[in-house]
């Protein structure tokens, strides 16, 4: 009986006062008895039946609800019964370690393993296999302010039910958005004063956004008239974008020629730039290339993208010319679709979370930060390949 020690009850089970602690203890023919009068009998009763320990319940009177707070025991133990008793197993032979399970669970048999998640939420009742009516097959996420509710409404009413919605409020205010109806069913992940890829890295790790075909990490000041979700997507498949981002129309917002929208064709990969800007045909900003206010992922382009995000370095600028490294061939795979288009309005909004200093105003740090940001990205990534490649044996050229 030693080995049986006992398994702390989940928390709200906890307080002795609320709760009488009913412990039965009783033969395993009862326990099966139990189960069936219970209608658990999604729950194999042979696994139930074979062990001949001690099943402990812990019944809360508050809820009525039972819980099979030992269960655990019953399982693991069912191996030993099973197993031939004139050919003893050692300890060491029970041991589980399996190399091929993610990094950390090589414990655990591999069948338990739940490597990925979702973010599907789920009910509190119920057979778990009903909760999801349905499992959106596409995410979009974006970093709002409550100054840019009626924005975010309009374009949030552009992605179908087929879309999951994860808001990252930046103001703290989110109880403000309940009036709107589909805010009810969106995700909302509020912490103060941080920027997009800031969340991004927290909030959207690649196991856990794996049930998502293409995922949206948009800004919250996007015009979207002439934007319809489905439609964007239908043509990123068929074009075979991995990463991408709508055609820009064009305004005071545009800094590249590659995101301008084109009025004659669905999609472009490629583009012209001012004499002198791109050293390549098929590199930034002439090709591979797309900015960082309205891109959308493949589920193994994000893989890759998050990756990459460094943790110190939330504004992301420099981002943009580096997707292509998670693409290949990147002139191919990443493209701006001109069919579906967005504005971009410019809304200085993030910028006026940051702090005056010195006499300037919040949105100067800001700036000067993401300037700072992209020359910091970029010495790390030329480390971090000359590191690579003087590994391997490779020495590169000097480039200009
Ligand atoms: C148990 O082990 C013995 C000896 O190794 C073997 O002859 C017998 O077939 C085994 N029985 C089962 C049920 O595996
Ligand atoms: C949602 O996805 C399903 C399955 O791909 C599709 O049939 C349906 O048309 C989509 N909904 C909308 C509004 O496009």
């Amino acid at each position: 009986m030693g080995k049986h020690r006992s398994h702390s009850p989940s928390a709200f089970m906890r307080k002795p006062s609320e709760t009488t602690r009913l412990i039965i203890t009783t033969i395993i023919g009862i326990v099966a008895g139990f189960f069936i009068g219970n209608s658990f009998h999604t729950v194999s009763i042979t696994k139930v039946l074979l062990p001949s320990g001690i099943i402990s319940f812990i019944e809360d009177r508050n809820t009525g609800q039972a819980t099979e707070a030992m269960l655990n025991h019953a399982f693991s133990s069912e191996k030993n019964q099973n197993s031939n008793h004139s050919n003893q197993l050692s300890a060491e032979d029970l041991k589980i370690f399996v190399p091929t399970n993610p990094k950390g669970a090589e414990r655990l048999p591999p069948g338990i393993v739940a490597a990925e998640s979702d973010l599907y939420p789920r009910r509190l009742w119920g057979d778990p296999s009903e909760d999801l009516p349905s499992k959106p097959r596409y995410l979009v996420t974006f970093t709002v302010g409550y100054g840019q509710k009626a924005n975010i409404d309009a374009a949030v009413k552009k992605f179908s039910e087929n879309f999951t919605i994860l808001l990252f409020h930046y103001d703290g205010r989110v109880s403000e958005w309940d009036d709107l109806e589909w805010s009810k069913r969106a995700i909302h992940v509020s912490v103060r004063k941080q920027a997009k890829w800031w969340y991004a890295k927290r909030f959207l790790h690649p196991d856990i956004v794996a049930p998502y075909d293409y995922i949206f990490v948009w800004d919250e000041d996007l015009g979207v008239e002439h934007f319809n979700a489905e439609e964007y997507i239908k043509l990123v498949k068929k074009h075979g974008l991995e990463i991408s981002q709508p055609g820009l129309e064009p305004n005071r917002g545009l800094t590249w020629q590659m995101t301008k929208r084109r009025g004659d064709r669905e999609v472009h990969k490629v583009t012209e730039e001012r004499p002198g800007w791109c050293s390549d045909p098929h590199l930034p900003p002439c090709a591979a290339f797309v900015e960082i206010m309205a891109t959308v992922f493949s589920r193994d382009a994000w893989r890759c993208v998050w990756h990459m995000l460094q943790n110190d370095l939330v504004h992301g600028w420099g981002l943009d010319f580096a997707l292509r490294k998670c693409v290949e061939p990147a002139h191919e795979k990443i493209g701006v679709v001109d069919a579906q288009w967005i504005v971009h309005q410019v809304v200085p909004s993030l910028g006026n979370q940051g702090q005056a200093q010195n006499g300037r105003a919040p949105w100067e740090g800001v700036r000067e930060r993401c300037r700072r940001e992209w020359g910091m990205f970029q010495n790390r990534m030329t480390e971090a390949e000359n590191a690579y490649y003087k590994a391997k044996g490779i020495s590169l050229p000097n480039k200009a």
